[in-house]
């Protein structure tokens, strides 16, 4: 039996709930996040799609930017909900790399299904981070 850590169920089935929310009428792709940072707090994301196509938002990304506006920048856990267990994309794992590699990273199906636990690190290798601009980085 594979045991789950502690919230990581409850988790998930959130950006499963907020998935419902999502606004995906070009791509009828519906995606969820649930981002938990360090003190406990929860920001859900859905991907928000728009006519003119390139400014859509993915979900993770949502989730991420309502966790900055709110003051909040140190990320335990993110878990991404798709039909099928879509993995982040390219511009979403930039971004969850600006706050930290550790991030762990939950990939679920519509079902609830837990299909891999990463991390942000193991998503993006030798990720350009912010200490890449710091003078004698
Ligand atoms: N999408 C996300 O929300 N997150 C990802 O990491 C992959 C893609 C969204 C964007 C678009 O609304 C739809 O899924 C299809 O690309």
């Amino acid at each position: 039996m594979v045991h789950i850590k502690e919230g990581y169920k409850q988790l998930i089935e959130l950006a499963n709930e907020a998935r419902r929310r999502a606004y995906a009428p070009y791509s009828n792709y519906a995606v969820g996040a649930a981002l938990r940072t360090r003190t406990g707090r929860v920001f859900t994301g859905i991907n928000i799609e728009n006519a003119a196509y390139p400014t859509t938002i993915c979900a993770e990304r949502v989730a991420v930017f309502k966790a900055v506006s709110e003051g909040e920048r140190d990320f335990e856990v993110l878990a991404v909900v798709t039909d099928n267990g879509g993995s982040p994309c390219g511009s979403c794992r930039q971004v969850l790399a600006e706050f930290g590699l550790e991030t762990v990273v939950l990939i679920a199906d519509g079902n609830n299904k837990l299909l891999k636990v990463t991390s942000v690190g193991d998503l993006l290798p030798e990720a350009f981070q912010p200490q890449h601009l710091k003078k004698n980085g």
